[in-house]
């Protein structure tokens, strides 16, 4: 089965083909990125603009870079939620119109399933069961995967995602949108001594984050900074090293803590802040201590792709699991509610 994937949740526009004999033919990706820096985020109206300026153009790019036309299509696969409601719906309504002039099949995903599962695309691809860690601009959870569609959520965050942790940081170091790899570029020159940063949750039993107070710590300690004249470069640098040992060193803590409980031995790491060097690090120690292993996307596929999106409607069409006629954009859908694909009559 031939499967187009397209994604369109967010600030980018993922197009891709994937075969379920041959894996990953084409893929093609538009970030938005650039668009949304002045306005120090995303402008949800701005946003699905440019997806419907975006979408067809590089639907037949990935055709083109295939060597296949839209006739060899057997299925589409679009990202139903969660996400920005406006931005969902170009990808949604595209599908099924598209779908429909084909006479395919065409079904909406979960965007965090595809995360979830985008480390199925790589040589080196994790056996169920494993742990999963999903960390995200939106969501920060870990869930023990026991197959396609079998979640149970083992803890996520009561307040902000690790990723938007990453974004505001930035913003008070004064770093443009979306500041998770920038904070991580100015930590580099950062003195890891110079400044201790709270774990939050991470002194009590349980598998919840909370990054809402580390914020505030951010904030409080930039300010202290600026009012000593000292929120200069090195300053900054500093602050940006103290808060991303903080937030990684949470993210293993809990890590640590679900493959003990779970009696794993992989764990799969997703979503933007998985391409997090520091993270990759500290994590490789854990798993090694254990004899477990870690698994990521390569890095394109770390953040929003629309490869993560055919590969995880590939699985589900193959097994007969269709959309009706009505197309879906569901803005908030909690991951666990999936279930294993239900073929339709
Ligand atoms: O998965 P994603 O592309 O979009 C969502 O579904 O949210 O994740 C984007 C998030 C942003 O918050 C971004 O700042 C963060 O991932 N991010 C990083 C890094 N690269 C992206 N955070 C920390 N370190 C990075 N290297
Ligand atoms: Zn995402």
């Amino acid at each position: 089965m031939r499967i187009l994937g397209i994604e369109t949740s967010c600030d980018e526009t993922g197009v891709a083909l994937y075969d379920t004999e041959r894996g990953l033919l084409a893929d093609a990706l538009y970030s938005q990125v650039a668009m949304h820096a002045d306005y120090g985020g995303v402008v949800p109206e701005l946003a699905s603009r440019d997806h419907t300026r975006k979408l067809l153009p590089l639907i037949q790019q990935v055709l083109d870079s295939a060597a296949l036309v839209r006739g060899d299509l057997d299925g589409i696969a679009y990202t139903a939620g969660p996400g920005l409601v406006g931005a969902l719906m170009v990808g949604a309504s595209t599908a099924h119109g598209l779908a429909r002039a084909l006479g395919i099949p065409v079904l909406g995903v979960h965007h965090m399933e595809g995360h979830l599962l985008a480390p199925m695309l790589e040589d080196e691809a994790p056996a169920f069961p494993f742990v999963a860690l999903l960390v995200s601009g939106g969501h920060t959870q870990l869930v023990e995967v026991r197959g396609l569609g079998e979640y149970r959520l083992l803890g996520e965050s009561v307040d902000d995602a690790a990723g938007e942790a990453f974004d505001k940081a930035a913003k008070m170091l004064g770093l443009p949108y979306p500041g998770g790899p920038q904070v991580a570029k100015l930590a580099e020159a950062g003195d890891p001594a110079r400044f201790r940063f709270p774990r939050p949750m991470t002194d009590r039993p349980g598998l919840d984050f909370s990054f809402s107070g580390l914020k505030t710590h951010t904030l409080t300690t930039a300010n202290a900074l600026r009012d000593a004249g000292e929120l200069d470069d090195r300053g900054r640098a500093d602050i940006a090293r103290a808060f991303e040992e903080a937030v990684v060193d949470t993210l293993v803590i809990k890590c640590r803590r679900a493959l003990d409980q779970t009696g794993l031995k992989r764990l799969v790491v997703a979503g933007g802040v998985s391409a997090n060097r520091r993270l990759r690090e500290r994590l490789g120690i854990e798993v090694g201590k254990r004899r477990a292993h870690a698994y990521y996307p390569r890095g394109r596929f770390c953040t929003d792709n629309g490869a993560m999106i055919a590969y995880v409607g590939a699985q589900r069409l193959l097994a007969g699991e269709r959309d009706g006629e009505a197309m879906r954009a569901v803005p908030r859908w909690p991951l666990a509610e999936l279930t294993p694909p239900v073929a339709s009559e």
